[in-house]
């Protein structure tokens, strides 16, 4: 039996984040963690793998789509889908194994298996019982389904699945116009799969600003994929190789089907807590599964925190090591702190979309008085030349302060440009701060300060 200051349980970017932080701050410290490598849903079937996905397909996209017009000329290159597949699980082992170094090098011991906490100051892994002083749940999420529709992983899938299918299907439908849904919908087109994706609500992307959320569409469609809106998927039947999805769309609760040959369900995910015991030691619990805890990640047990997908707030990487971190600091007697307000979004599409603060829609409901200043990258120079610009910077700013409140992005690069606006926001600035300062030409990041210029006396390349 060993004996921890910490051990966190789950090594997703929330738990190894706030592991290595904890060690950083001098706590003795485990991390548990049950699959055969670091770095969570993440790493191992997640943000990372289907990154790989997009950036590969979208070289398919430029090569078959814009080089002709830039004067590079010849045969598109043809898919090796097993050498894409290799690439990916390179880029996944390059990654999982730069956390296991990260472990080592700041003493962070990997306790191999999966943990049950048979009470406060214990965790179980096997038949080993350590104590820790304290314990961070970081267990992550899995996979929501819908009534009526089981995942097989090889006809219908989840994204784990939907990342190492066999072969490209020729017919592919998507349940539900999320992050998930769009990202991996988009690389099955642009692999040639014919792609319809089946949403609930009447909008893609639902919560997102209602103005980037259409034009975002628009510009999926002109890509080829196709939407079936306001549809409620009902259920979907298999034979061996094949599926049949049927929904009702809501305006007049008709009946329809669609075939595939693939399915990907993307309708969300949920806490996963299972195994770890918390009905019994009392954890207390909302009714959607989440684990509750206090502004300083403390669940109603003492010594027991939770963050990242098992509590409350939006399903983000990002969010989940904020937390990780700030838990850790919180531990170590330091003042954590995660400012919720200015947690991005990103969806990795191309274009990307990339958000912060509040919609229009949010503001409007508020009774906020506010200003819109917009820019089309349609101005932007560099990505005229880069056959990106489609898309737009929308910045949303206090009429009488001039503060800035939000900012939606989609265009080139969006998911890193607004990070200036996150900056900002943190700073409490204006949009007057952004347009005063000095942004290089030519950088897509000119179109975000275009868009402070328009919340003032103008934009200059509008
Ligand atoms: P999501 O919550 O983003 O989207 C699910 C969609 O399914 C919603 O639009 C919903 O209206 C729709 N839906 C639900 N029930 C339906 C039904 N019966 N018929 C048709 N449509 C239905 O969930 P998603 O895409 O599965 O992602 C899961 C989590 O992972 C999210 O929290 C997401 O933020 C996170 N994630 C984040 C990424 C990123 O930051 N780039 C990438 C991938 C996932």
């Amino acid at each position: 039996m060993a004996s921890y200051d910490v051990i966190v349980i789950g090594a997703g970017p929330g738990g190894y984040v706030s592991a290595i932080r904890a060690a950083q701050l001098g706590l003795k410290t485990a991390c548990v963690e049950g699959r055969e490598t670091l770095g969570g849903t993440c790493l191992n079937v997640g943000c990372i793998p289907s990154k790989a996905l997009l950036h590969a397909t979208h070289q398919l996209h430029e090569a078959e789509h814009n080089f002709a017009a830039m004067g590079l000329k010849g045969k598109s290159p043809s898919v090796d889908w097993n050498q894409m597949q290799a690439y990916k699980g390179d880029v996944i082992g390059q990654n999982t194994k730069g956390i296991e170094f990260l472990f080592k090098k700041n003493k962070v011991d990997w306790i191999k298996g999966w943990a049950t906490i048979p009470e406060a100051g214990k965790v179980k892994v096997g038949d080993e019982v350590h104590e820790a002083k304290n314990i961070i749940i970081a267990s992550g999420s899995e996979v929501a389904t819908l009534p009526g529709v089981t995942i097989d992983e090889e006809i219908v899938v989840s994204s784990t699945g939907a990342l190492s299918l066999p072969k490209i299907p020729k017919k592919m439908v998507v349940i539900g116009a999320g992050v998930i849904g769009l990202e991996l919908g988009s690389v099955y087109k642009r692999l040639g799969a014919e792609v319809t994706v089946v949403e609930y609500m009447d909008a893609i992307t639902p919560g997102q600003d209602a103005e980037v959320a259409r034009a975002f569409q628009k510009l999926l469609q002109k890509q080829g994929l196709n939407f079936v809106l306001g549809a409620a998927v009902q259920g979907v039947e298999t034979t061996k190789s094949k599926a049949k999805v049927t929904y009702k769309l809501k305006k007049d609760d008709s009946e329809h089907t669609l075939d595939a040959d693939v399915v990907l369900v993307a309708t969300g995910r949920k806490p996963f807590t299972d195994g770890l015991g918390l009905a019994a030691l009392g954890v207390e619990m909302t009714d959607r599964g989440q684990i509750k805890t206090n502004a300083h990640w403390q669940t109603n047990v003492p010594g027991i925190y939770a963050i990242g997908d098992v509590i409350t707030g939006p399903m983000l990487a990002h969010k989940a090591e904020d937390e990780g971190m700030a838990a850790a600091e919180v531990i170590a007697g330091k003042h954590g702190h995660v400012n919720y307000g200015v947690i991005p979004g990103v969806i990795y599409t191309h274009p990307e979309v990339g958000s912060v603060g509040a919609t229009e829609e949010q503001l409007k409901a508020e009774g906020r008085a506010y200003k819109v200043g917009k820019f089309s990258f349609m101005g932007n120079g560099r990505a005229k030349a880069n056959f990106a610009a489609d898309g737009f910077v929308k910045l949303l700013a206090d009429k009488e302060t001039d503060r800035i409140l939000g900012c939606h992005i989609i265009g080139p690069m969006a998911g890193d440009l607004i990070h200036e606006i996150c900056v900002a926001m943190e700073f409490g600035a204006s949009a007057e701060d952004i347009a005063l300062t000095c942004h290089a030409h030519p950088t897509y990041s000119e179109a975000v300060r275009e868009a402070a210029l328009a919340c003032g006396d103008g934009a200059i390349h509008a």
